[in-house]
Order: C-alpha cells, then structure tokens, then sequence
C-alpha cells in the first residue's frame, strides 16, 4: 500500500493561506495519498507543539508568519539556504529529528525564470525595496544568480543596513531615493506590504527606470499591484507575486513526497483567483 503522508503549513492566524489548495491539487495530480492541513500555533508554543506533530507521524511542514525565524533554534539542523537567509519556511520530521531549509529563495528566481525567461540576472544593478524576511530570500536569490550590485532601501534605514551586513554587494539608499536610483537598474524588486490589499499605496516614479528593465512584485493579492501597473505604462517587463508562492511550494513538496511537481495553468488560476 501506498504510504499516507501528512503535511501542512503552520502560522498564526493561518486561515487564509493559500498553500493547502497548492498541495492538494498535487496530492490529487500525482495520484498520491497524504494530506496538508492549516494549523494554527501561537509563536509560544511552536517548540512543544512541533514536537508532539513529529512524534504523531507528521512528514513535515511549511512555515509562515510568525514563525519562519522562531523555528531556527527547533530545528535540528538547516541547511546552507536557510542559513544564508536567516530563516525557515519548510521543515522535514525524520525519526524525531526536525530538518529545516528555505525554499522562498527558488520560488522567488523560478517565478522570474519561468515567467521572463529572457531576462539576464547578470545584466545590471538590482534595485530592491524592503527588508524583512522576504527581502532576505530575494537577496540570497539574486547573489545566487549573479547580481553583483544591489541598491536597497527600506523605511527604517537601519534594517537595511543590517542586511548590508549580512550580504555581500549590497548598497544602502535613503528610502526618499527610491525613484531616483533606478537610473541604470536591469530589476526592481518590492517586497514591501506597500500595495497590497489594505496596506497604503507604494508611491514610486518609474520614469528613471530603463524600458528594458525587469519589474517584479512579491504582493500578489490584488495579482495586478499598482507598481506592475506603472510598469506597464511605462514600457517595462514586469513578474506578479503569485509566482514565487506557487513555485516555493515545489521543493517543500518534493521533499516531503519525492516528486517535483510542476506549476500548470488550472493551478495557477485556482490560487489567483
Ligand atoms: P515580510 O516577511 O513579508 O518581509 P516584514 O518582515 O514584516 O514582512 O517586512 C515588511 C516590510 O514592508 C518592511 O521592509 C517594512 O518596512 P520597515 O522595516 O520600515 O517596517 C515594509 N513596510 C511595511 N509598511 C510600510 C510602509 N507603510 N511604508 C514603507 N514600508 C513599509
């Protein structure tokens, strides 16, 4: 008999996540059987309750707000990914033993490989907004794939400069510049809440931006943000965040069920819509 496998994503709240219909859909295209549940854990009792799912037979679990940091010191080991970022979305339960690695540094490059698969990481500077946790995946990601100069800008300066610390080729700009230095960029990436859903409006100015330059937002809800629509008036190229969900999800479940699924178009409709 085929083994039953049982995953799911933990966050607090966790309600709306969008990662169990990716993995059922899965489950279902694969002819696997396993399940993928949301479980809502406070941050206080990660530790305890981690535990009690390994011994229960769980195979392992994504992770999102507001535990992708706490979970570091759980984890038995993690590897170099999840080093480089700092944090742990996805973790493997293997004989009581909690393995953690981070797979929003693929999702975040496959979504523009897949979706602009002309476009040349090496080519320029990248400009990047934001420095929380996702911008950290985004700047392992774009080292990873060549960028050799990265211009960052973040509100609070003093995050940003935090993150020039812990990466290499990375230039820190007041958050006021943020138009101003795409001059010369070949991407610019948000990884600000700023336009999404409820959150205030990003207010940039594309016009400095060259027309052959590469726009990508990891807001994916609403899909079109005000920034992709300004790329769009303005000439530019631009990848939706929906991407980088979908394909940070692929690893996760590779791992757990050996299998590397692919992103087709019903998924890609069921989670955007
Ligand atoms: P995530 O894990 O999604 O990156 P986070 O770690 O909470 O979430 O980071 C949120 C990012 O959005 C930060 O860069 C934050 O800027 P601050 O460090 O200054 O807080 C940015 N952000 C949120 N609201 C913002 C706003 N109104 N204006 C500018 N930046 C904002």
């Amino acid at each position: 008999m085929m083994e039953f496998i049982k995953t799911g994503v933990i966050g607090h709240p966790i309600a709306h996540s969008k990662s169990p219909a990716i993995h059922t859909y899965w489950i279902r295209k694969y002819g696997l059987t396993g399940s993928y549940e949301a479980i809502d854990i406070a941050p206080d009792e990660l530790r305890v309750r981690l535990k009690g799912l390994a011994v229960a037979g769980y195979k392992g679990f994504n992770l999102t707000i507001p535990h992708k940091i706490r979970v570091l010191p759980i984890c038995d080991e993690i590897d170099a990914t999840a080093k480089a970022v700092g944090a742990v979305n996805t973790i493997m339960m293997e004989n009581g033993k909690i393995y953690g690695t981070n797979t929003d540094v693929f999702g975040f490059v496959e979504n523009i490989r897949t979706n602009a698969p002309d476009f040349d990481f090496t080519a320029g500077p990248a400009v990047v907004l934001g420095a929380g946790g996702a911008s950290r995946a985004v700047l392992q990601g774009l080292i990873e794939q060549g960028v050799s100069e990265i211009r960052l800008l973040n509100r609070t300066r003093d995050k940003a400069n935090k993150l020039a610390n812990d990466f290499k080729f990375i230039e820190v700009f007041d958050w006021s510049q943020r138009s101003a230095v795409l001059e010369g960029a070949n991407l610019l990436v948000n990884t600000t809440a700023l336009g999404l859903t409820g959150q205030p409006a990003l207010e940039i100015n594309l016009s400095k931006l060259d027309k052959a330059a590469l726009v990508n937002d990891i807001v994916y809800a609403p899909l079109h943000t005000g920034l992709l629509e300004k790329a769009k008036a303005n000439g530019n190229a631009f990848v939706t965040g929906i991407g980088m969900l979908l394909h940070q999800a692929r690893p996760a479940f590779e791992r757990w069920y050996g299998i590397l699924p692919d992103v087709d178009e019903a998924l890609e409709k069921k989670v955007s819509g």
